[in-house]
C-alpha cells in the first residue's frame, strides 16, 4: 500500500541526495513521485539539478520573511498545494519550528552526516576524526523538534581509515547516503516505517536503535 505517494524534498545546497531519490523515483524502485523541490538558497545547485530531472521546484528565500513562523507559513503554502504526504529534508540549513514539524509528523525525515546520537550538529566528520573514532556513517531519522534527536530509522556506517581526513571521510559516507536516503524513502512511501508514540515500526516490530542499512 502506499502511504506517500507525492513527496517534497527541502535542500540548501548541492542536492546530491534529492538527486540519488528522484533517480530512484524515475526508476520506480520508489513508487511515488516528487511533488516539489524547494530550496531556501537562490541559485542552490539543487534547484538546477531539480530542473534537469525536469522536477517542479521553487526557492523560498528565507531571508525575504519577516521571521521564521512566516517562512515557514510560505513553505507550508506550497507543499499544500503540491499535495505533498512525505517531506524529505536533504541538506535543508534551516531549523524548523513545532508547528511546521507537527504538521508533517511522521511524515518529515531528515539525514545527517553522522551515527546519531554521536555529533548532532555541524562539522560531524571532523568531530569524528578528532575523538579518534573507528568508524562514522549517516543516520535517516524522523524529524521532532529537538534537533538531530528525532527517533531513528536507519544508519549506515563506514569505517575510518588511518589517511582519512574530513573530505575523504565526508565524501565516503555521501556515498552511503545515495543507498541509504532512497532506501529509506521506500520504506516509508510503502507504509512498512511507522512513527507512533515516538518509537519507529518497521513492518509492525518495534526497532529500537534503528536498522543498520
Ligand atoms: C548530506 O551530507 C546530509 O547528510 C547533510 O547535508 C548533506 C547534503 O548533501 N544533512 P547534498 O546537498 O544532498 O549533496
Amino acid at each position: 500500500m502506499n502511504t506517500h505517494g507525492r513527496i517534497a524534498i527541502l535542500a540548501s545546497g548541492n542536492g546530491s541526495n534529492m538527486t540519488a531519490i528522484a533517480a530512484a523515483c524515475e526508476k520506480r524502485t520508489i513508487p511515488a513521485s516528487i511533488g516539489l523541490v524547494v530550496s531556501n538558497v537562490p541559485g542552490a545547485n539543487v534547484l538546477a539539478r531539480a530542473e534537469k530531472h525536469q522536477l517542479p521546484h521553487c526557492c523560498i528565500d528565507h531571508r525575504q520573511y519577516d521571521n521564521r513562523e512566516a517562512f515557514e507559513e510560505a513553505m507550508l503554502g506550497k507543499l499544500q498545494e503540491a499535495s505533498i504526504d512525505l517531506v524529505v529534508l536533504a541538506g535543508f540549513m534551516r531549523i524548523l519550528t513545532d508547528r511546521f514539524i507537527r504538521e508533517y509528523y511522521g511524515s518529515l525525515l531528515n539525514i545527517h552526516p553522522s551515527l546519531l546520537p554521536k555529533y548532532p550538529g555541524l562539522n560531524t566528520h571532523q568531530r569524528a576524526l578528532d575523538a579518534g573514532d573507528s568508524e562514522s556513517g549517516a543516520t535517516v531519522h524522523f524529524v521532532t523538534p529537538e534537533l538531530d534527536a528525532g527517533p531513528t530509522i536507519a544508519q549506515a556506517r563506514v569505517k575510518i581509515l588511518p589517511e582519512d581526513d574530513a573530505d575523504s571521510l565526508a565524501a565516503r559516507v555521501q556515498a552511503r547516503e545515495h543507498l541509504l536516503y532512497p532506501r529509506v524513502v521506500r520504506w516509508c512511501v510503502q507504509g512498512e516505517i511507522q512513527l507512533r508514540d515516538g518509537k519507529v515500526w518497521k513492518d509492525e516490530s518495534l526497532t529500537d536503535d534503528g536498522i543498520d542499512a
